[in-house]
């Protein structure tokens, strides 16, 4: 859902050309994040004068723009600031006129690029128009790089006023959730940015050692009298623009965070980013903003600002924490190329044999069949305790959580929902102190899940993160957790993120029902399971050639069925996700127990069928459907077990080996994977990029 970057140099000689190729390198890397436009604003040829290069469509098209320009691509600059965006459209169509970076009037006297949505923007907007301002665009950031212009222009002491207390008094008034970067021709060689519900992270890269390895952060307002907290939350437009210099005073608020050991000024570089995968090429050591953070780089240094908010008390302990802690990442910068494979989707679901192995790496002990969950120990007598479990998530990563979750009650013992995180909250779900609320999220952005799970932090139930990606923001709020470990993950598709998640959570099961004796048997057999699993995916992985060619006969349909029950139906689900998302085909999946009550009616000699049939106890019940669907005409397609003589000689199969009843699922995905693959090559559709998705779902 959009990715913002920008990049700040100081006293590193830096041309035109360079600059902006790392530019467009960044909006590169994060390009799975939207793909409608692609956009960049950097110091022109004037000091404080900013041009843009803006393009419809992806990274690409924008550096053919940049590679035709007749501007000096050899200009160098000693110090600069730049500011970029690729953009997945939320409000106005994908449009040169809505791709960012905005600016609040044709000199650019201040310009922004944002990830999130501003909901208030539209009341922003009436109120700027009746005071004369006109709109280029049709987006919620425009007003916001509007609202700076007038907020600047009516300042009473425009000397001394600096970039972040404007900031400050804009972010005041907006709600909705949102990542800004701001660049202004007034405050040459600085940059503001700030996040409240959108990722922000900023990579520093420095040739000399730092003397502070963390950033002092106090609060707005902490000792000021003027400050109310009250007065920093939102207000309606017009108290704003009413009387502007009325405003309470924002403290200014000092940290000096980045000085090389000897106190001299220091080359510097800054990347400020939606995604790390943007960073890791520069450097490794990042800070991760928390929520109504607001960074400040200028001059080499960088200073972390906060708005403190009435609901404080609410917020989680990384937002609250006094410091910021200078990380360093884990990823390479290998793993988050294609390397040999046409598409990062094709890599992904190849990688499944390791990234599996990776997430059950240090965890289980095969000897001894021991789980240990290390981020989850001090936890589990809570955890065993609860009342319930409720898993909350969206789309592949709720299917996880259907595919795992009668494993997880037959093994706990404890009552599990599974909750689409957007449901729960329209349904104001009751939550209660006794509840363990897991929050499964491949990203740990997902704005749905996180807005569940501060509505479960504020009821106090312990809230428990399986994530992929490292410092996200579900990782950090989370009150305990596991990193799935599956590495990252580019394609839009999520592939080898379900394999993990849904090993994580049978980890998680494996290790509360530790202490179950009668269980024992049952617990070691899926241990050997697990340990069988990476080569058994390496087997079904080498069907790759006959599910290409599956692709093809089932290719020319409009839609395709896929059904199954028990721990399969989650298969069916995610399978039909993965088809319809990357190939365009209408794709269900349907429990194979609910046919006769409706979906049957679909069936008959033109409608592709995908029945999945493993065996296992229910397998008697899908042989009656596949039975009702065969004396409908159909001729499905049989996802089976090698050997499985029981199926018709003349059906189509897809035969995988055969694991433990709750861990056939991991096996049975992978063939739906590679045929959602094949499908949409077979297309030409640009599989890594889907028409209207994108891979972190910030918004609402
Ligand atoms: C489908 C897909 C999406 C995500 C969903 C949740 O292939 O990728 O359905 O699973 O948007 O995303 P995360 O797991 O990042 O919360």
């Amino acid at each position: 859902m959009c990715g913002i970057f920008g990049y700040c140099s100081y006293l590193k000689e830096k041309s035109r050309k360079e600059v902006l190729e790392v530019l467009c390198q960044g909006l590169a890397r994060q390009d799975y994040r939207g793909y409608d436009s692609a956009g960049l604003g950097a110091d022109g040829d004037k000091p404080g004068e900013v041009f843009f290069f803006k393009e419809v469509g992806k990274v690409a098209g924008l550096r053919k723009q940049i590679a035709s320009s007749s501007m000096d691509m050899k200009k160098t600059f000693i110090s600069q600031v730049s500011i970029a965006h690729t953009r997945w459209a939320t409000h106005g169509v994908p449009s040169i006129a809505n791709c960012h970076p905005l600016r609040s009037d044709p000199t650019a006297e201040f310009c922004v690029v944002h990830n999130g949505i501003v909901t208030n923007g539209a009341a922003l907007r009436l109120v700027l128009q009746k005071r004369g301002f006109t709109f280029e665009s049709e987006t919620d950031t425009e007003a916001v790089a509007k609202v700076l212009k007038y907020v600047y222009d009516s300042h009473p002491d425009r000397k001394t006023v600096t970039f972040t207390d404007l900031i400050k008094t804009v972010l005041k008034e907006l709600e909705g959730s949102f990542a800004f970067v701001f660049k202004s021709s007034h405050f040459p060689n600085e940059v503001v940015a700030a996040r409240r519900g959108s990722p922000l992270l900023i990579g520093v890269k420095t040739d000399k050692k730092l003397k502070v390895d963390f950033v002092d952060v106090e609060f707005a307002g902490q000792d000021s009298e003027d400050v109310k907290a009250d007065t920093l939350q939102p207000t309606s437009p017009s108290a704003l623009f009413a009387s502007p210099s009325a405003n309470p005073k924002v403290l200014r608020t000092q940290s000096r965070a980045f000085m090389s050991e000897d106190g001299l000024p220091q080359p510097t570089e800054f990347f400020v980013a939606s995604d790390a995968a943007a960073i890791v090429e520069h450097t490794k050591r990042v800070l991760y903003l928390e929520d109504d953070d607001i960074a400040h780089i200028a001059e080499g240094e960088l200073h972390i600002h906060r708005l403190r908010r009435k609901d404080d008390r609410n917020q989680s302990p990384a937002q609250l924490a006094s410091t910021r802690t200078i990380e360093t990442l884990e990823i390479e910068i290998a793993a988050i190329m294609k390397g040999k494979f046409a598409h990062f989707m094709q890599k992904e679901i190849y990688e499944q044999p390791d990234s599996v192995v990776n997430t059950m790496r240090g965890r289980v002990n095969f000897d001894t069949n021991q789980i240990t969950l290390g981020g989850l120990r001090a936890y589990l007598p809570i955890m065993r305790r609860g009342r319930r479990i409720v898993f909350i998530a969206c789309g592949t990563s709720y299917h996880s959580c259907i595919a795992t979750r009668a494993i997880f009650e037959e093994l706990t013992e404890i009552p599990v929902s599974v909750e689409l995180a957007s449901d729960f909250l329209d349904r104001k779900t009751p939550i209660f102190r006794d509840d363990v609320c897991v929050f499964l999220s491949q990203s740990g952005e997902t704005a749905d899940t996180i807005l569940a799970l501060r509505y479960c932090l504020e009821r106090g139930a312990l809230c428990v993160g399986v994530v992929n990606t490292v410092g996200s923001t579900i990782s950090r709020e989370t009150h305990c957790g596991v990193h799935i470990n599956a590495g990252p993950e580019i394609g839009v598709a999520s592939t080898k993120a379900y394999t993990s998640q849904y090993i994580a959570l049978l980890m998680m099961a494996l290790q509360l029902s530790e202490d179950r004796i009668s269980l024992t048997e049952r617990r070691n057999q899926i241990i050997a399971g697990l340990h069988a699993m990476p080569a058994q995916i390496q087997k079904v992985l080498e069907m790759d050639s006959m599910i290409q060619q599956l692709a093809q006969s089932v290719a020319d349909y409009k839609s395709l069925l896929l059904m199954g029950r028990g721990f399969q139906f989650a298969t069916c689900l995610e399978g039909a996700l993965k088809i319809k998302e990357i190939s365009y085909m209408h794709s269900e999946g349907i429990l194979a127990g609910e046919l006769k009550h409706g979906p049957l009616a679909l069936v008959d000699e033109n409608m592709p069928v995908i029945i999945v049939m493993t065996q296992d106890s229910l397998y008697p019940k899908v042989q009656s459907a596949f039975a009702q669907i065969t004396a409908r005409k159909a001729r499905p397609i049989v996802l089976c077990n090698e050997g499985d003589e029981g199926i018709p000689a003349n059906a189509k199969t897809i035969r995988v080996p055969k694991t433990v009843d709750c861990l056939q699922g991991m096996l049975n995905i992978i063939p739906l994977q590679l045929l959602s693959y094949h499908l949409a090559v077979n297309k030409g559709y640009d599989v890594d990029f889907p028409r209207n998705l994108a891979k972190s779902v910030t918004t609402e």
